[in-house]
């Protein structure tokens, strides 16, 4: 590390390490001092570990004072200490992410003042938009607070957890049909789309996985009891507290689309949240999603945040970018 230089340099965050801890601390300080967290749970996640991840960070006398990660996709995250900000940091950081890929997506978390100014000083424009949406108090509970899936549930369908359904069918059988349906309906998506089994291992390892958090719709009239049927849904849920509780993934297979199933799904993992405990339950969705978007809204829930991701070339070539 250099002393008493704040220059943008190349940094190994691969293994554990001091400076690790120095980059974790840096985004609690942030997280802390901005109400939301300046780096998603994936690019965390990627912290210490081997990945292809690339770094860039700053020092001041030893002391870390701004932090990048560029994922291969090109999407970026960037966090400038609070106690250093407003002194030109985050526009080093940026140029020098933007240097080294120069279609790269910057997100902004929470679409603050501070990383609007920091893009508009850049000439960057608004690539993607993520949604943050809630739903809470009396409108969670009218939807997830009455056991009312199995009445909502058209015939032929049953609604199984995810240990339920291992325990009837094996692990490798559910997760293969889960891995398809999850690959049907997000086909177009940057992130979700073409999980492998490894990805799909390594969120269920996250310390928050709860077996009985995933819902899984079978199409249960074509039930054998040896023989896996066909999967028409499932919805991942996720606790983030006691009270928060979030729908993580939810996805309809495309042979099963177009039959008022998005509803009962939906239900489905809302009452496991409601009956575990969550008084608030978000979700996370792309702001063209229109249909999604009116889907939740139809159901109570309201936009509670804005991610957004800031890029320097046309919209349709940044690769952070929605391509359906
Ligand atoms: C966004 C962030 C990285 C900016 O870091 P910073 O070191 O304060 O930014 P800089 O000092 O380099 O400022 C860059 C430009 O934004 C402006 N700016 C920065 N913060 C601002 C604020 N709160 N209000 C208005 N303008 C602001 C600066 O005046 C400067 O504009 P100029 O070039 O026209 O003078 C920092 O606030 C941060 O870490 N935020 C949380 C994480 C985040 O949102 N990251 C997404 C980045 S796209």
């Amino acid at each position: 590390m250099t002393q008493g230089s704040s220059a943008v340099q190349r940094v190994d965050l691969g293994a554990e390490s001091a400076l690790v801890n120095a980059a974790r601390a840096l985004l609690d300080r942030a997280h802390e001092a901005d109400g939301v967290e300046a780096f998603s749970e994936g690019f965390t996640k990627e912290l210490g570990r081997a990945s292809d991840h690339i770094y860039w960070a700053s020092l001041i006398d030893d002391t870390l004072c701004s932090l990048a990660a560029c994922a291969p996709d090109g999407s970026a995250e960037l966090v400038v200490d609070p106690a250093s900000r407003r002194n030109g940091h985050g526009a080093a950081l940026a140029e020098t992410v933007l240097q080294a890929r120069p279609n790269a997506g910057l997100w902004a978390h929470g679409n603050l003042p501070a990383a609007q100014a920091l893009a508009s000083s850049l000439s960057l424009h608004p690539t993607r938009e993520l949604l943050v949406m809630a739903i809470d108090g009396t409108a969670l509970q009218r939807i997830g607070g009455f056991g009312a899936t199995g009445d909502a549930l058209p015939a032929g369908l049953e609604e199984l957890s995810y240990t339920e359904s291992v325990s009837r069918w094996g692990r490798d059988a559910v997760e293969q049909v889960w891995l398809d349906v999850n690959n049907d309906a997000f086909s177009w998506h940057p992130e979700q789309g073409g999980q492998t089994a490894e990805a799909l291992h390594d969120s269920m390892d996250a310390p928050w996985f709860d077996p009985d958090g995933v819902r899984l719709l079978w199409a249960a009239d074509r039930a054998e009891a040896d023989v896996v049927p066909a999967l028409a849904g499932f919805h991942w849920t996720k606790r983030h507290s006691e009270e928060v509780g979030e729908v993580y993934v939810v996805g309809l297979s495309s042979a099963y689309r177009g039959r008022g199933l998005g509803d009962p799904l939906m239900r489905a993992g809302l009452e496991h949240l409601v009956a575990g405990g969550s008084r608030r339950v978000i979700l996370y969705v792309e702001a063209d999603n229109v249909p999604a978007v009116r889907r939740y809204e139809a159901m109570g829930f309201e936009v509670a945040e804005r991610h957004v991701v800031y890029s320097a070339g046309p919209a349709d070539r940044a690769n952070a970018v929605r391509v359906a």
